[in-house]
């Protein structure tokens, strides 16, 4: 560059023009400014002419790349796996491109120099040099926005129902017939029951139903009577006027019969309701109406009832601990949800759906779930269902690291653990299949012998470059 400016320098001497000689000096005083500002920040930036042919690159690129001297070297004899040059084809930008480089996945940002609409130059930098530097940014960013989504949440979760029909996923029949009758009987007035194990999505479906029934502008209450202490429960679900009690809020309260009037109200794990409270409910039922705890005004209900339990309603009557009475007031319509085990055609459709919505919710890209992995997820019995899925997807996320498939080491080990895994996959031959089990059993190896190949070629019985040779064909590394 210095040599550039002296033959420049002397040309301009040569004609004899001052004003073109102020210029040049003033353009190099920019230049070795440019080169200051490169050579001081931590970052790693790379400019070329509209050639591909390297001016400037930062000191620290230059230090990672191990070449003191990369300017007038075309930018792909320096920077691997670069695009910079493609840039200046296409002379369009290419932001949060995943390059890799000596080993290091980075994350790339290449920008066109476009001057009188010509490509005259690019200019590389890396936005984040190593992909954990991002992932570890990228989590605290979204751990943040997942607590105001949560705070917001918490603000309108009492009011609204929030999912409806399309985010219940699986095509399977068994889920498709339930999705069918309740997407009927959503349009009719009748109270529904919704059993079903723990997790196996029974809010949603109360959600779905209301969203599609024609209260659906209307309120959508959910009180959880299991979490709330049988004496504060009367006045959550009926409130309160003043003076009610000591303590009793001024202006008294609405309960949630009233706030859900002309909605829908769901009673959720309606098994853990005292028999007192039962009993008041009922009331409630039949008569369509509510009188606040203190008051003497009823106040009269138009609204549904959604009830739901993981209980075994039938046996808590036989058992004397559930009214009958309520019972049969409240499964006009009942609706069973089967446990994931018994709807095993679904997890590869949901934890893929569940992967999606877990990997927006963290802000992590996430690809994909191998195959190998998918296998482990069908072999086990799921005894939290669809909740539990979701769990051990959103820890297999967070255990990604660089990886951007969610690979078997991710998962729990009560999962890796289970001996009825099916290798059987109508789209693999045997020999595929076989492969797959050596690879994993390399896999698995070198992670026990912490990468250690010797101790791992003994183990599986290897000579070492027998072992070298399957690392190659496996590409594992
Ligand atoms: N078919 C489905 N498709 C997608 N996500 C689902 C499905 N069913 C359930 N889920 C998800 O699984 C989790 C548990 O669902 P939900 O809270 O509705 O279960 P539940 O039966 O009410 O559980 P519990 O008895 O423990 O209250 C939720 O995050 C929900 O979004
Ligand atoms: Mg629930």
């Amino acid at each position: 560059m210095e040599a550039y400016y002296k033959g420049l320098k002397k040309n301009i001497c040569d004609c004899d023009v001052k004003n073109n000689l102020d210029k040049v000096d003033e353009e190099k005083n920019y230049f070795d400014i440019l080169n200051t500002i490169l050579d001081t920040v931590n970052e790693w930036l790379v400019v070329t002419d509209d050639k591909g042919i390297i001016t400037m690159m930062s000191r620290a690129y230059k230090e990672f790349l191990k070449d003191p001297n990369p300017e007038g070297k075309h930018v792909t004899e320096v920077i691997e796996n670069t695009r910079l040059h493609k840039v200046l084809e296409t002379g369009v930008r290419e932001v949060g491109e995943i390059q890799e480089i000596k080993g290091n996945r980075m994350i790339a940002m290449r920008i066109p120099i476009i001057k009188d609409g010509k490509v005259i130059g690019a200019v590389g930098k890396g936005m984040f040099k190593d992909i954990s530097d991002f992932m570890t940014l990228s989590k605290k960013i979204n751990r943040l926005e997942k607590e105001l989504e949560y705070y917001k949440g918490e603000l309108n979760k009492e009011k609204t129902a929030k999912y409806s029909f399309e985010h219940i996923v699986g095509s399977g029949k068994k889920i498709t017939d339930i999705k069918k009758m309740a997407q009927k009987i959503a349009k009719t007035d009748s109270n529904v029951l919704i059993l079903g194990e723990s997790g196996t999505g029974k809010e949603l479906l109360a959600h779905s139903i209301h969203n599609a029934s024609n209260r659906r502008f209307g309120p959508f209450i959910r009180i959880n009577c299991a979490a709330i202490p049988s004496e504060l429960l009367e006045s959550e679900l009926f409130g309160y006027d003043e003076g009610a009690f000591t303590g009793a809020k001024k202006g008294g309260k609405k309960g949630k019969f009233e706030l859900a009037n002309g909605g829908t109200i769901l009673l959720d794990e309606i098994g853990d309701m005292s028999m007192h409270m039962q009993a008041k409910l009922l009331r409630v039922i039949q008569e369509k109406e509510v009188e606040r705890l203190g008051g003497n005004k009823r106040i009269s209900l138009d609204v549904r009832i959604i009830a739901s339990t993981n209980m075994d309603l039938e046996k808590l009557v036989k058992e004397k601990k559930f009214r009958e009475d309520l019972y049969y007031r409240l499964n006009v319509i009942t609706i069973k949800l089967p446990p994931l085990r018994e709807r095993k055609e679904d997890i590869e459709e949901l934890a893929n759906a569940l992967r999606i919505k877990v990997s927006n919710r963290l802000g992590i890209y996430v690809e994909g779930i191998s195959s190998e992995a998918l296998r482990y997820l069908k072999a086990y019995d799921w005894p939290g269902n669809i909740r539990e899925l979701e769990n051990v997807i959103e820890r297999a996320i967070n255990l990604l690291d660089s990886d951007l498939i969610i690979q078997p080491k991710h998962l729990p080990k009560r999962l890796r653990q289970n001996k009825k895994i099916s290798y059987l996959d109508t789209k693999k031959t045997l020999k595929d299949i076989i492969e797959e089990i050596e690879k994993n059993v390399i896999r698995e190896c070198l992670e026990k012998t912490n990468g250690n190949k010797n101790k791992a070629a003994k183990i599986l019985g290897l000579s070492r470059t027998g072992l070298y040779k399957k690392l190659e064909r496996y590409n594992i590394k």
